[in-house]
């Protein structure tokens, strides 16, 4: 191992759980049963798999939970700073809980994750709701059973929000929310700085976890029945770097294919940058390996490109995207995209919707700009008013919906081999195919965590529908 410049303190896993342990001891005289947690997380799948390991934290600290957040002792958030909209949602629903600590004066409030790792929202927090207890940053989340036992026994307000390059802290308890589908941090952190994004100043720099360590929780996870294993990591493919295991994303991939037992691994969210010809050989390669691309491209543009620090042209990302589907015929490709970034105009804009309409996505997300304060696309000039931005938006989801019907029209009559997962809101189960699509089927809950194939019968844009066969 070489070149690493941030702490793995294989320690800190026991001193966190004698604190649980502190903690459980107040609860088991301050409760008469089991407390519960009201535990809600924003934001991308990496703060999903973070909820987790809070909910598991405060299990072994005596807790149970509940969806509804009246009948919670304690409230945790875990926010997510990456647009405006998530920030506002957060800022509404803590507000929201004034009403109900004056009624539960010994219900506790918590607030972790990527938005109150800056230090001034962390203070907005504190100044203007004087009912939050606890504000911590994504640096110090393996520290949650420490600020429950300071806050049970103390009652005092707490601020902690470490700087530095971030943590790997292996041994925290994790409490997943589904026994067949599981989220796997392969890595931490981004360093690629694209200049609308405030990701690297929440998350620190870019870590990733021993290959051995990982190695052996899918092994674990395996033998425990899971059937999806999805590796997480903010720039996934750059995986390996630091330290240095003498490891690369496509090693790790092909080792984890190894494996052996029924199972599917999906793996997000790739860069065009570290999209190398090795991964995407290992990808077809690998028949455990989801044939579904996540592999955001933000731009048409190349002058876009270049002011957001991409470190690619819409050539290069169109010539990857030729590359993999000659490898993999079948493969879904899926990205993410910005509408309205600073001086963008309508001839850039226009490029964007050239690429989508060439690049044939299964479906895309697509964001309208939103500046994100110390970011250096927030300093630049922004003369685009609203009201335009919303329109190319539109504009781009008309242009992605025909790609994406036309899509889903060429699966009716295949069959594919599907996940199936819980109940849709029409009532009929969840398949979600290799490729990310989902398929709805008329079928029991018993078919859930089990893999069927399924002959496609129908399609709309977005999804299809199908029966078991
Ligand atoms: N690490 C991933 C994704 C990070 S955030 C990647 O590099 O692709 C998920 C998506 O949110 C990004 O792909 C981007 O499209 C969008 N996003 C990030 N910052 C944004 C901002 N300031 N305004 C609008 N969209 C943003
Ligand atoms: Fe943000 Fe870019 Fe890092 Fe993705 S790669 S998290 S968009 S800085
Ligand atoms: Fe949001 Fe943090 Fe993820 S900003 S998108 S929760 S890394």
């Amino acid at each position: 191992m070489s070149g690493s410049s941030f702490e793995i303190p294989y320690e800190e896993a026991a001193r966190q759980a004698e604190y649980a342990s502190l903690a459980a001891g107040i609860i088991e005289n301050r409760y008469s049963s089991k407390p519960k947690a009201f535990v809600h997380t924003y934001g991308c799948q990496g703060n999903v798999s973070d909820g987790e390991k809070l909910k598991g934290m405060l299990t072994d600290a005596g807790y149970e939970f509940t969806d509804d957040v009246n009948e919670a002792d304690l409230v945790l958030y875990n926010t997510c700073a990456v647009r405006e909209h998530a920030e506002d949602r957060a800022f509404g629903n803590v507000g929201a809980l004034k009403s109900l600590k004056m009624r539960n004066r010994n219900m506790r409030i918590f607030l972790c994750g990527c938005m109150v790792q800056q230090p001034h929202i962390a203070k907005k927090f504190y100044d203007s709701y004087p009912f939050v207890d606890v504000i911590f940053g994504t640096n110090a989340l393996h520290r949650l059973p420490e600020f429950l036992y300071r806050s049970l026994s103390t009652g005092k307000r707490i601020v902690e929000i470490p700087g530095g390059d971030g943590f790997i802290t292996e041994g925290i308890p994790v409490k997943r929310d589904s026994g067949y589908k599981a989220w796997l941090p392969i890595m931490y952190g981004c360093n690629n700085f694209c200049t609308y994004c405030i990701v690297p100043y929440v998350r620190g720099r870019e870590r990733s976890r021993d290959p051995q360590i990982i190695l052996n929780e899918v092994r674990e996870l395996v033998a425990q029945g899971y059937k999806e294993i999805t590796l997480l990591g903010q720039n996934v493919n750059s995986y390996g770097k630091n330290p240095d295991y003498g490891y690369n994303f496509a090693r790790l991939l092909s080792e984890i294919n190894d494996i052996e037992g029924d199972f599917i691994i999906r793996f997000m969210t790739s860069h065009p940058k570290d999209c190398t010809p090795e991964l995407l050989e290992t990808m077809a390669r690998c028949d455990k390996v989801a044939k579904h691309l996540h592999l955001p491209f933000q731009s048409g543009s190349d002058r876009i490109l270049k002011l957001m620090n991409r470190g690619y042209t819409a050539e290069h990302y169109l010539s990857l995207v030729e590359k993999a589907y000659s490898l993999m015929p079948d493969l879904s490709i899926t990205a993410d995209v910005i509408v309205g970034f600073p001086g963008e105009t309508y001839e850039d804009f226009e490029m964007t919707k050239a690429l989508v309409e060439k690049a044939g996505f299964t479906s895309m997300f697509t964001f309208i700009y939103s500046p994100r304060e110390g970011t250096k696309a927030a300093a630049m000039d922004d003369p685009v008013p609203a009201e335009e931005k919303s329109r190319w938006f539109r504009e781009l989801l008309d242009v992605q919906e025909k790609v994406a019907a036309r899509r889903t029209a060429s699966c009716v009559g295949k069959t594919y081999r599907a996940l199936c997962e819980g109940r849709a809101k029409s009532g009929n189960i969840e398949a979600r195919t290799s490729g990310n699509v989902i398929i709805e089927i008329p079928a029991d809950d018993s078919v859930t965590g089990t893999f069927r194939n399924i002959r496609v019968t129908g399609a709309k844009t977005w999804m299809l529908y199908g029966e078991i066969i």
